[in-house]
């Protein structure tokens, strides 16, 4: 681990004689201090963050270093950094469960206390700032090799309405036929059966059902099994043990996946506090939550309790209740974390095609429209490389008002060592929605971090050529994308390299900041474990060595849709873009809450008065941050407003 360490931190840091000899491993040559040395001074030159940009590292003191799998910007200026259990199966079985409260501008860090594993859960922000978490973790993955018990799913049923609803504690057994025991591995409740008075009187009674995963008593083969079954359950008498049963399918021995949760919470920036909301209808691991015009999420996919990628079971958060509602009428299926956005038009939503995760190469995977009022979807052509959309990225390109999303690198599903740099857009305006190539990243890229800047381009950052960062491929490269003209240039190298579990986001400051990194091994022969990358790095992109930068003086704290709304602004007259830009939530690439959204303005003295489009297809309620970029490309520090 020192070894890769330093190996790492070579190219930025003189490592000092001393430090050398204690560790006693690895000196560098002479020339190797000099050629550091030289590289050093020339990224740390004026003239090279104007036309690059800058770096840099950010240590948090050792016991506010947290696992980065999920960040999300609060309208308080603070980073939400959330791990739950961190993909660490110890500290999963001890119930370590951890969320880092971040604030950039101080370096203030504070350590929240988590109620459940939100480890791989999804995210979405509501109308009034909150951040809902939903899903997570409610047990880790057996590989192959290490199943020592057969296990699968049986679905529990219940044919009385009357008892109410019953819970079952972790450990319940389930009898077979043939005497053989299974215990479920997690607690479970099942309601009562629904009774339906129909026309005459006659009465239909519809059992509940609920799906429990099980795990054989003991182990060995003699437990595998490829018949259905019915199963007693242990403990009940009478006519309870009549109406709930077990129906089993298969026993195997197969290789048992990561699976969901159902419970679903709300972070307040203001408290600090986690506060837990209804539970959705479905456990979902790696789902999707994709905010709607009216305040509502909509959740997809994921894993659910048997670690199956759930088939299509679509449910929708109402803020105002604080509920989920089933909606079987938008059954859809989509492989885990789908890129979802929410487009210009009503009831419209865009799959990109990417997505993380779990699902097989050949189901849900092309990308298309998704008509929410009679659930058609329509399938895009021309995006290249389909096979490679694991792993990638997607994010709408400049304003949402043109309607234009990239996709970005991604490789074949799961450890498939394919990889591309591709990036193709997508102008959803058009009357026939096509992809279109645009140029290439110099090498094949999973998980690259997408993010929307003040002055419409976008940084592409961090990534690697193979599965998980595997032959030490971490691309340790970024580029800044140019709408205007579809060309990349150069940014700095970040110095360190982020994979899996790994997030950017922007900074209300223009900065960008980037997180996480869960490489399987440190060396490029696989063979030592890596540590989960906890170093933040931040990106100071070359607007910001520009010159003086603007300054929103005064203004509104909340300006509604079809408003306008007036700004006191330093250099009035400068002012050539105002955007509004949605903070971002992001885990595992995934990231559909980050659109920027152009602002028509009039100047006027010491003021700006913008107008807010009326769409909430294009606005939809929330916090944004509000920039004003001058006619240099420099941005100001953004200003918090809310949209209603
Ligand atoms: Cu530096
Ligand atoms: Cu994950």
């Amino acid at each position: 681990m020192i070894r890769s360490f330093l190996r790492r931190r070579r190219r930025t840091l003189i490592i000092s004689g001393a430090v050398v000899a204690v560790l006693g491993v690895n000196i560098p040559p002479a020339w190797t201090l000099i050629a550091n040395y030289e590289h050093d001074k020339l990224i740390n030159s004026e003239a090279y963050k104007e036309q690059y940009g800058h770096w840099d590292v950010v240590d948090l003191p050792s016991d506010m270093r947290v696992n980065a799998v999920h960040a999300a910007l609060l309208d308080t200026g603070k980073l939400l950094i959330v791990a739950g259990s961190g993909n660490n199966q110890a500290f999963f079985d001890a119930g370590t469960f951890k969320t880092l409260l971040y604030d950039p501008t101080t370096g203030q860090t504070k350590l929240i206390p988590t109620p459940t594993d939100m480890f791989c859960a999804g995210h979405a922000f509501l109308p009034d700032g909150k951040l809902l978490v939903a899903g997570g973790t409610s047990r880790y993955e057996v590989l192959q090799d290490a199943v020592t018990k057969a296990a699968g799913t049986i679905t529990v049923k219940n044919e009385s309405p009357d008892g109410g609803t019953r819970n079952f504690p972790k450990g319940t057994e389930f009898v077979a036929p043939d005497g053989k025991r299974y215990n479920a591995t997690s607690a479970f409740t099942i309601g009562p059966a629904t009774k339906t008075v129909g026309k005459h009187g006659v009465v239909t009674v519809n059992a509940s059902q609920e799906s429990v995963f099980v795990e054989a008593d003991n182990t060995g083969n003699d437990y595998v099994t490829n018949d259905p079954a019915h199963y007693s359950i242990q403990g009940l008498q009478g006519d309870d043990q009549r109406n709930i049963y077990g129906l089993g399918g298969a026993m195997t021995m197969n290789k048992q996946d990561f699976q969901g949760r159902k419970e679903s919470y709300e972070f307040d920036p203001v408290t600090e506090r986690y506060i837990r909301v209804a539970d959705m209808n479905y456990k979902r691991w790696y789902p999707t939550l994709t905010g709607l015009p009216d305040g509502d999420v909509l959740a997809v996919s994921g894993l659910d309790g048997s670690g199956n990628v759930l088939d299509g079971d679509n449910e929708i958060f109402d803020p105002n209740t604080k509920t989920w509602a089933k909606r079987p009428d938008l059954k859809r299926y989509f492989p885990t974390y789908p890129a979802l956005f929410q487009t210009g038009q009503p009831n419209t939503l865009f799959f990109s095609g990417s997505n993380s995760g779990y699902g097989p190469a050949t189901k849900g995977r092309a990308p298309g429209l998704w008509d929410l009022s009679d659930n058609q979807f329509t399938p895009v052509p021309g995006l290249r490389d389909p096979d490679q959309l694991e792993t990638s990225g997607s994010t709408w390109v400049g304003p949402v008002q043109n309607q234009q999303i990239m996709v970005v690198g991604g490789g074949g599903v799961g450890e498939s060592p394919k990889s591309t740099g591709r990036i193709d857009l997508i102008n959803l305006d058009s009357p026939d929605p096509h992809f279109t190539p645009g140029p290439s990243l110099p090498a094949g890229t999973r998980y690259p971090s997408l993010v929307t800047l003040p002055d419409d381009t976008t940084l592409i950052t961090g990534g690697s050529q193979y599965y998980r960062g595997l032959n030490a491929s971490d691309n340790h490269t970024a580029r800044i994308f140019h709408p205007d003209t579809d060309t990349l240039t150069v940014a700095a190298d970040p110095t360190v390299g982020r994979d899996y579990h790994s997030e950017a986001l922007l900074m209300p400051d223009g900065r960008v900041i980037t997180l996480g990194g869960n490489p399987l091994f440190s060396d490029a022969k696989n063979t030592i474990t890596a540590p989960f990358e906890q170093r933040i790095e931040i990106y100071t992109p070359p607007y910001l060595y520009h010159g003086t930068r603007p300054i929103i003086i005064s203004g509104p704290q909340s300006v509604a849709r079809g408003d306008s709304a007036t700004f006191g602004v330093t250099d009035a007259a400068d002012v050539a873009k105002v955007r509004l830009i949605r903070p971002s939530a992001v885990t595992h690439v995934t990231n559909v809450e980050q659109r920027s959204v152009a602002l028509a303005f009039t100047q006027a003295g010491g003021t700006i008065t913008v107008s807010v489009p009326s769409q909430p297809t294009l606005v939809p309620p929330g916090y944004y941050m509000l920039f004003v970029t001058n006619k240099a490309g420099v941005p100001s520090v953004a200003r918090w407003v809310q949209v209603p």
